[in-house]
């Protein structure tokens, strides 16, 4: 079939390819990543910025990005080769590439670490304070050098053998169990966290801005990486889902709720976690370790506590494991393709790569925890690259790519938007607004921090 690339796959439906996108969407970024970046950005004011750069900056991204995969109907490097031949726009997506195979290695070693705290809330260890509390439990099993390893080979090991199964039989099926229990799961913990005491000061801050905040530079370079990995934009993953789309599965509509899902959940996850951090007393700005140290212990004081802390650590896991089969399918679709390997060798050779490369984060907490860059450890490292460079990077290259190479005929009809009005506005944003807001906040950063 002369519309796809070689042995292309395709998903069954087009409600399941939102419920993948949304999955790869939906991760610990919306819990672990917001909750301590809103935490140490001041709450409301970053949440404000950060929902006003979704709104016009992320979803029209987010769209570009679909539409540059659907017409180009292959993977990462692929899809720019057919749309752009002889040029060197295929190079955004080799970015793309890289970036993906960044971001899991150091996601699987986070997720490594939900596994196991989901483990200790299943045989009980964790549901009253160890030995030093949990802050001191975290710094010992971040630092071990081997048991952490385990943890994140066993959740690669899951992601690789779905990825294997390719896109209808793997990725489609399992998202599909995945979002409806993420959604059900996510409500329940919100809803609880609502009904404690002082509940209501984690709302204010989460809902008060504090306006001095906003003269504030670093506050818009971290809502604006926050939106591109909650998203997930910028680094060609949901290009690749999109490439697996029939002709006939429109884009804006499904684009906006899969933009939208994203947004709530991370609202919810943030009700859910400062009503708890408020209603415990604990301070917001306490950083990555945020959900492993203060809500275990926040679960220890809890009515039925234990129940709660497996519910929030399956959720997370969940959430984490299907952003990462996006991150991995990413990669393994690139080589699939241009190694001439089968999905299965692809996936495996990919997944180990990965593995390795996050051998270097786990260490970093322990063995290498020397290896610093101005306070940041490996993980902190691989985490900024990506989210504060590689993904803007990405996003800003495919706007021009779609406001500037292509003509405007082409880049509206691969939109697939149909009223003129929005067509128009979406094409002045991609065209314009993107590449000004995105330059003018990389050149504050650049700066100021
Ligand atoms: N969006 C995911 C999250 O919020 C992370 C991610 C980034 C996944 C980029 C895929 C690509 O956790
Ligand atoms: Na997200």
């Amino acid at each position: 079939m002369s519309g796809s690339g070689i042995g292309h796959d395709q998903w069954k439906t087009r409600f399941g390819f939102m419920l993948a996108a949304m999955g790869s969407a939906v991760g610990l970024g919306n819990i672990w990543r917001f909750s301590y970046v809103a935490g140490e950005s001041g709450g409301a004011t970053f949440l404000l910025i950060y929902l006003f750069f979704v709104l016009i900056i992320g979803i029209p991204l987010l769209l570009t990005e679909f539409s540059i995969g659907k017409a180009g109907q292959m993977d990462a490097v692929g899809s720019f080769k057919r749309l752009a031949p002889n040029t060197k726009w295929h190079l955004t997506g080799l970015m793309g590439v890289i970036g993906g195979i960044l971001i899991l290695s150091f996601y699987s070693v986070v997720s490594g670490w939900t596994l196991f705290y989901l483990y200790q809330y299943v045989t009980g260890a964790y549901w009253t304070e160890p030995d030093g509390g949990f802050g001191a439990a975290f710094e010992a099993w971040t630092s071990n050098p081997v048991a952490p390893l385990f943890w994140q080979a066993l959740f690669l090991g899951l992601t690789i053998l779905i990825v294997m199964r390719g896109i209808k039989k793997g990725i489609e099926k399992a998202n599909n169990v995945l979002m409806p229990a993420l959604a059900i799961l996510l409500i329940f913990m919100a809803a609880y966290g609502l009904t404690l005491d002082g509940a209501s000061e984690g709302l204010v801050f989460l809902f008060t801005p504090d306006w001095s905040m906003l003269a504030e530079p670093s506050v818009y370079f971290m809502a604006l990486g926050q939106a591109f990995f909650s998203l997930s934009i910028g680094i060609c993953g949901m290009l690749t889902y999109s490439s697996y789309l029939k002709a006939k599965d429109r884009l804006p509509a499904a684009t906006v709720g899969i933009g939208l899902m994203d947004t709530v959940f991370a609202l919810i996850a943030g009700v859910m976690i400062f009503t708890a951090v408020f209603s415990y007393g604990v301070e917001p700005d306490s950083g990555p370790p945020l959900v492993f140290i203060i809500l275990p212990s926040i679960f220890e004081g809890m009515p039925a506590g234990h129940i709660v802390g497996i519910v929030f650590f399956v959720l997370l896991t969940m959430a984490a494991f299907s952003s990462a089969l996006s991150l991995l399918e990413l990669p393994v679709a690139y080589v699939h393709r241009t190694l001439g390997l089968t999905r299965k060798a692809a996936t495996l050779t990919m997944g180990s790569i990965i593995f390795v490369l996050g051998i270097t984060a786990s260490l970093g907490f322990g063995v290498w925890s020397h290896i610093q860059i101005n306070g940041n450890n490996i993980l902190d490292m691989m985490d900024n690259i990506t989210a504060n460079v590689i993904l803007p990077l990405g996003g800003l290259l495919m706007a021009i790519f779609v406001g500037w190479y292509l003509n405007r005929e082409q880049a509206v009809k691969n939109s697939e938007i149909e009223s003129p009005i929005l067509q128009k506005v979406w094409y002045n944003i991609v065209r314009f607004l993107v590449p000004v807001v995105m330059v003018v906040i990389l050149f504050i950063s650049l700066f100021d921090i």
